[in-house]
């Protein structure tokens, strides 16, 4: 299908697959936030997507877009620990037959001829101007800087592993490359428009957040898993109704969805490796805290930018119904505890949350000074803290990977 100039101008946003959940907490390392900085092809203008070129930059350099609680992030761990959960040496028991096989379906490469752009891209984006231009770039943008924060932190665990669980350290490099594949091609579409993010920049420069080594793998399961929903969910529907096929990228989605389906599979069969993170009463707790997160952040982001899903012909909030319904059920299959998400205070809470983050995202949006900004937010975030705390402790459902001995069983 290709893009056409019947393209309908709207926006466009969508949580990355590769990524733990960015409201899930954590320490910021590395210092602040710097200026993300996205490079204009030569002679091309950026002022058609509407960014502001930092004054202190060349011409072509955005700034960055802000950076919040919701906003795809670059993550880091313990990587001594890593080393003594995962060491053959220190861990001879370890199960390794389920990752042993993984490595023969990763290494098979099966999407290594897939992400081959044509020139359709190029006149799909000269194509789309207007309102849905600047959206599609920032969709671009944040796509590309969470598949890249997937890469970082999977490349550099595949090489702290090397010399302790060479399987394990060859697969996460294997899901590295895929993610830098996702990421290049993000980059190039965003190229079509005249921008191309500086990697290496973000690399130095990005604050990254430091988890330890049991939550980056509960996020990073999670956060695979509803990417796979999200990728199949969008590519089925543009299937269906082609006319709402806003640029040739999501004719990507269904291969690339594949990748996504396997990163997830993968960091399943880890967490299976040490079942203790699989039952007992902090895992189930983790668990459900942790799919909340993916959940809350994703409910979050998207209702803050619906006008992607209008033009892509689809309702925000069924589509993030269906995509939390169907990942709740793929990670009952393998945590401990997932979140009731059928429960009947579940949504409304969840839409509540929307409410008060449209007031907060309001307030910054105001001139006035930061005191009292500051001021009028608090009743909004104490809000948006008692609801979360309400959805952690609401009801929970008993489940787990049949594989672990005393995990309760599947009743989704
Ligand atoms: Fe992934
Ligand atoms: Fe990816």
């Amino acid at each position: 299908m290709q893009a056409t100039s019947s393209v309908r101008a709207q926006c466009l946003q969508a949580q990355s697959p590769c990524r733990p959940a960015a409201a899930a907490g954590g320490r910021a390392r590395h210092g602040p936030m710097q200026p993300m900085r996205a490079a204009a092809a030569e002679g091309e203008l950026v002022d058609d997507t509407g960014f502001k070129p930092a004054s202190s930059m060349r011409r072509g350099v955005k700034k960055a877009a802000k950076e919040t609680i919701l906003t795809p992030r670059f993550y880091t761990t313990d990587f001594d620990e890593v080393d003594e959960m995962f060491s053959l040496e220190r861990n001879p028991d370890l199960p390794m037959e389920e990752l042993t096989a993984m490595l023969a379906e990763m290494r098979r490469d099966y999407n290594q001829k897939h992400f081959v752009r044509s020139e359709v891209f190029h006149e799909a984006a000269a194509a789309i101007q207007g309102s849905l231009r600047r959206t599609l770039v920032e969709f671009l943008e944040r796509s590309c800087t969470a598949e890249f924060s997937g890469f970082l932190l999977y490349k550099e665990l595949g090489r702290r592993l090397r010399g302790a669980n060479p399987t394990l350290a060859e697969l996460f490099s294997l899901v590295a490359r895929d993610e830098a594949r996702h990421a290049g091609f993000l980059n190039k579409a965003l190229g079509d428009f005249g921008l191309a993010l500086d990697l290496g920049f973000l690399t130095k420069h990005r604050s990254y957040t430091f988890f330890r080594p049991k939550f980056i793998l509960y996020a990073t399961c999670i956060a695979e898993k509803i990417g796979y929903r999200r990728f199949i969910t969008m590519y089925r529907h543009l299937q269906r109704d082609p006319d709402h096929q806003l640029h040739p990228l999501f004719e990507f989605f269904e291969n690339w969805c594949q990748d996504e389906s396997r990163h997830g599979d993968f960091l399943a069969a880890v967490l299976k490796a040490r079942p203790e993170l699989l039952r007992g009463l902090e895992a189930r707790l983790w668990s459900r805290f942790f799919c909340l997160s993916v959940y809350i952040t994703m409910y979050l982001n998207d209702h803050q930018r619906p006008g992607l899903y209008q033009a892509l012909g689809l309702d925000t909030t069924q589509f993030d119904r269906h995509v939390i319904l169907e990942t709740n059920a793929a990670a009952a299959r393998i945590l401990p505890e997932v979140p009731n998400v059928g429960a009947p205070g579940f949504w409304p809470a969840m839409d509540r949350l929307v409410q008060y983050n449209a007031k907060l995202l309001e307030i910054d949006g105001w001139e006035g000074p930061e005191l009292l900004k500051k001021l009028r937010k608090a009743p909004y975030m104490e809000r948006t803290v008692a609801e979360c705390v309400r959805l952690f402790v609401g009801p929970a459902i008993r489940c787990g990977s049949l594989d672990i001995e005393g995990a309760g069983s599947y009743q989704y």
